[in-house]
Order: C-alpha cells, then structure tokens, then sequence
C-alpha cells in the first residue's frame, strides 16, 4: 500500500520505517518538503521510502498518518490540503500536549478532541484515532512487552476502521479495542495526563496499559 506519513519526528520515522519494512511505500511530508530528518531516514530506509511536502506526501498515500506536533496538527492538514485526504482513511496518532505554561494540559479535552477536530474539519477523510496511548517503541514492536496489552482505536467509519486493524495486527498487535466512535478519541486522548505522569515513574517509554477483565 501507499503511505503518506506526515511528520518527521521519531513517531513519523518509527512508523514510517516499520511500514516499509513489511512492504509498503512510505513518503514522508515535512512543512518545507526538504526536511533534514526526513532526507535522513529516506537515506536509510531504501527504494520503498521517499520525502515531499505535506501535500504530496497526503497526495501520495492510500492510507495517511497524521504523527505532526498534536498543537500544530490543525495547520500541518490544512498544509496537506483537503483534497488530498478526501476519501482517504486519516490514522491520526498526534496527542494535542500543551506544555506551554510549565504544566502538562491538552489543548482539546473533555467535550471535545483533536480526533473530532480533525473529523470536523477533513469531513471527506475516514479519521481513526488510535496508537496515541504508547511510546513509539512499543507502537511498532508491541511484542517487545511480555503479557497482553492494548491499543486503542476510535472513528465513525467501521470499515477504516478495520482495515486499520489490519495494519496494527501486521505491526503485530493482538488487543485492538475499538472504543467506538470518533467522539471516543476525547478519552485515549485524556490517557495522556496520566501517561506523562506514569512516563516519570519507569525507566522508559516501554510501559503499556492491559485491561483486565472478568472470566466470562
Ligand atoms: N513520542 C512518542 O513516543 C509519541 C507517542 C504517541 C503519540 N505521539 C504523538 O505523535 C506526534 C508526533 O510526535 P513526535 O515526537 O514524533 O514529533 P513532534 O516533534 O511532536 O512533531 C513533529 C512534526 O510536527 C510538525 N510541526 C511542528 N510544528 C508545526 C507547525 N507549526 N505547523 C505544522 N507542522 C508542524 C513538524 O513539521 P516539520 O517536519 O516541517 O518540522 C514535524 O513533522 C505528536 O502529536 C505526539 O504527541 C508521540
């Protein structure tokens, strides 16, 4: 499958390089389309990988992930430009963190989510949220952690939806909850405030939540 991979931090390079090594094509978007660090991985990550703006990398993909800076991530779609998303399943991975005043907060909480936002304003793309909820390690390698553990998953389309599955059971993950519709973006988006707080308690990012449930 084609990929359009917008972002070009260590989620971006994470994900992007994970899909290409089970076979995708993978372009990786930047604001500028000449990003150092996306030259870099694309340097690395061979024939399948290849960089552009945000646009091209939103024209390029079947399926586009949305893994910029959560409180830019309104303006870095409206750089990939609707036309380019319509009709498309929109993996959106971003988590809108607000450390501006010292203090973890979310820029969209509560009544609303950055998952919705995005829905509202990209009503042609398929929006599902889901992978937020863990470091990148664990998203691409899940079985790096012993046990089950989950990801999550949101959107108002069932069929993105499972194809999405699809994608998180090659990447090798066997507990995919779907929490429902888009709407439900406003909770793993919340899993942040404590996410931050477990992250300063383990040595790592390689932690995950698992749910335990009654024996039916
Ligand atoms: N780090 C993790 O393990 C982890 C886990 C789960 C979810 N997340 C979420 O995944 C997303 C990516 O995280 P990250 O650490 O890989 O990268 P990041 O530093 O949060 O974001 C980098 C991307 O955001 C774009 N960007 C920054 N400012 C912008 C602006 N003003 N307008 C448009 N685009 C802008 C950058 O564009 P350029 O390429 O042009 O510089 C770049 O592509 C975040 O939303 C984060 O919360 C992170």
């Amino acid at each position: 499958m084609r990929i359009g991979m917008l972002g070009t931090g260590m989620v971006g390079a994470g994900l992007s390089t994970k899909l290409v090594q089970l076979g995708h094509e993978v372009k990786m978007g930047s604001r500028s389309g000449d990003n150092p660090k996306a030259a870099e991985w694309a340097g690395k990550a061979g024939k399948n990988a290849s960089t552009g703006t945000f646009a091209e990398a939103a024209a390029f993909g079947e399926m586009v992930f949305n893994c910029t800076h959560g409180a830019d991530s309104m303006a870095a779609l409206k750089m990939a430009g609707e036309q380019n998303l319509s009709g498309k399943i929109l993996v959106d991975v971003a988590n809108p963190l607000d450390f501006s005043t010292g203090e973890l907060k979310l820029t969209v909480s509560n009544t609303d989510s950055l998952g919705e936002q995005i829905q509202r304003a990209f009503p042609g793309a398929k929006v599902v949220k889901t992978l937020n909820t863990m470091g990148v390690e664990v998203m691409v390698n899940p079985s790096m952690l012993p046990g089950e553990h989950v990801a999550f998953m949101s959107g108002d389309d069932q069929g993105a939806k499972d194809k999405v599955a699809e994608v998180l059971r090659s990447f090798g993950w066997k507990s995919v909850i779907d929490l429902g519709g888009i709407k439900s973006a406003r909770g793993a988006e919340a899993l942040l405030l404590l996410w931050i707080h477990l992250y300063g308690k383990m040595p790592d990012g390689r932690f995950n939540y698992n749910i335990v449930r009654a024996k039916q």
